[in-house]
């Protein structure tokens, strides 16, 4: 068996639970899809799933056990608890109190993935290094984040999300950061919260579960900053960003296509880094990292060496050459999320590429409420400046796309399957392409769309 993650005598004291037979896990799983032997099956119920209904098959896959709230047909060790989400947050809770190391939480309204990563990367210069996957930042993510945590890890990194106001302020309490990160605040769920304070004071709860001593790391180019500040008066606080008041601070970048050579200032100590991630935003998330590594007392030179080897995620401003017809073309997947701050990003990414055409492909924006329509037309002055050829699907972004001029209009559909085909046949040699939307508006068809494309090409280039 792997390294063990949880012996029986911890299952049971963390969860309060009872095991049908003694066993230890090696890692933990709620989805039988990525399941490893050895993994505790988490039976989770959700919105129309039911993980009960997989705990015989995690069992026959090689799972270690099962944790259970509900009657299941076994084969193999159970762990019976009140409650499956009830017992995944005591196991956290426990992770996080046999934990030796330093955590960092980091919410905000974009970017918290791509800082977490940065974060993953540029600790794991200085030790073990454990960190969320993807975007598992919410009231069961945070939790499976904890206790995943290996019992040697030096560190680990945890992303806080919420769509609702309260949410936040727990999972810090249950993961208990030495130093807490808001990236930005911005509109993104203002349908939910009503207001951008209302979303600033959510983001600043974050604060609530800092360990004594922890520090919070602010944008201190935020609006929204005072009201971050006066959340945060009870803690230690470092700043971040362009502000001449930030302790750490952007001096200057030098903006390419492919990436920026960053100078900062940090604490008074300047130095230069080269990011692999084009885009101001990127060098704002960087700063955010390297904040979080001062605030540790680690050495920003070690982890400003780790950096440069940082890459953009899938969906998340990852960059690819891709054939089209004889030619190539390069795609901007920024596929995942879509709100107002990280559409105004990517846009501004995009006019740094050189390119025969710039191509926008953009979906709805989700979750804005009433402010919908507005923040979807507002983006027509940063899509005609960055835009040569304009795609875009659902009925929020029809009012982008009657709102920006006719010559850079391409085509309207009404949604991503509708869209998708038209796109792939539009492409042509030398295009530069950005695909981006809420996760919601299904994106991901049109660079499926595009990369089934670019098979095809190859098929029939290798026949010819
Ligand atoms: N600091 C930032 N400011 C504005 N937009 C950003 C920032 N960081 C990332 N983005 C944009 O938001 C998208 C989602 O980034 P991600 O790190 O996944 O954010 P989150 O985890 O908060 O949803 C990226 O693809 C990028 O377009
Ligand atoms: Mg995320």
């Amino acid at each position: 068996m792997n390294d063990v993650l949880w012996t029986a005598d911890e299952l049971t004291e963390a969860t309060g639970g009872t095991v049908t037979q003694p066993f230890a896990a090696s890692g933990l799983s709620i989805d039988t899809r990525t399941l490893q032997p050895g993994d505790l099956f988490i039976a989770l119920v959700g919105e129309g799933r039911d993980g009960h209904a997989f705990a015989a098959g995690a069992l026959k896959q090689g799972a270690a056990g099962a944790m259970v709230h509900d009657e299941v047909s076994r084969s193999g060790p159970l762990l019976r608890v009140d409650d499956t989400l009830a017992g995944l947050t005591r196991l956290g809770g426990y992770a996080r109190y046999r934990f030796g190391g330093k955590l960092v939480a980091v919410t905000g309204s974009v970017g918290k993935t791509t800082t977490k990563e940065m974060l993953r990367t540029a600790l794991s210069a200085f030790g073990n290094t454990h960190a969320a996957v993807a975007s598992y930042n919410n009231h069961w993510g945070v939790p499976l984040t904890l206790a995943r945590t290996p019992r040697d890890a030096a560190f680990c990194v945890a992303e806080i999300g919420m769509n609702h106001a309260g949410e936040i302020a727990p999972l810090s309490r249950l993961a208990r950061p030495h130093v807490a990160v808001v990236t930005t605040v911005a509109a993104a769920h203002i349908g939910y919260l009503g207001s951008i304070e209302a979303i600033a004071d959510e983001k600043a709860s974050i604060v609530q579960g800092l360990e004594p001593d922890g520090i919070a790391i602010l944008p201190a180019d935020s609006p929204q900053l005072p009201r971050l500040l006066a959340a945060a008066s009870g803690s230690i606080v470092m700043t971040f960003g362009v502000d001449p008041s930030a302790d750490v601070r952007l001096v200057h970048s030098e903006a390419d296509a492919d990436g920026s050579l960053i100078h900062v200032d940090i604490l008074g100590h300047t130095a230069s880094l080269r990011l692999n991630a084009p885009g101001q935003h990127m060098a704002m998330n960087a700063l955010a990292a390297l904040a979080a590594v001062a605030a540790l007392g680690l050495d920003p030179a070690r982890a400003i060496a780790a950096l440069a080897d940082f890459v953009p995620l899938a969906g998340r401003g990852l960059r690819r050459q891709i054939a089209i017809g004889r030619g190539t073309a390069l795609l901007l997947d920024e596929s995942y999320n879509g709100n107002g701050a990280s559409m105004r990003a990517a846009l501004d990414v995009l006019r740094l590429q050189p390119a025969r055409r710039r191509i926008a492909v953009l979906g709805d924006m989700l979750e804005l409420g009433d402010a919908g329509p507005a923040e979807h037309a507002g983006l027509a002055d940063a899509v005609t400046a960055s835009v040569d050829c304009l795609f875009t699907c659902g009925p929020l972004m029809r009012n982008l796309f009657d709102a920006v001029p006719d010559e850079i209009r391409g085509f309207h559909a009404v949604n991503a399957a509708a869209l998708a085909p038209v796109v792939a046949k539009a492409l042509g040699d030398g295009d530069t392409i950005l695909v981006k939307g809420s996760l919601g508006s299904g994106m991901k068809r049109v660079i499926d769309a595009i990369q089934a494309a670019e098979t095809s090409t190859h098929t029939t280039a290798g026949a010819g």
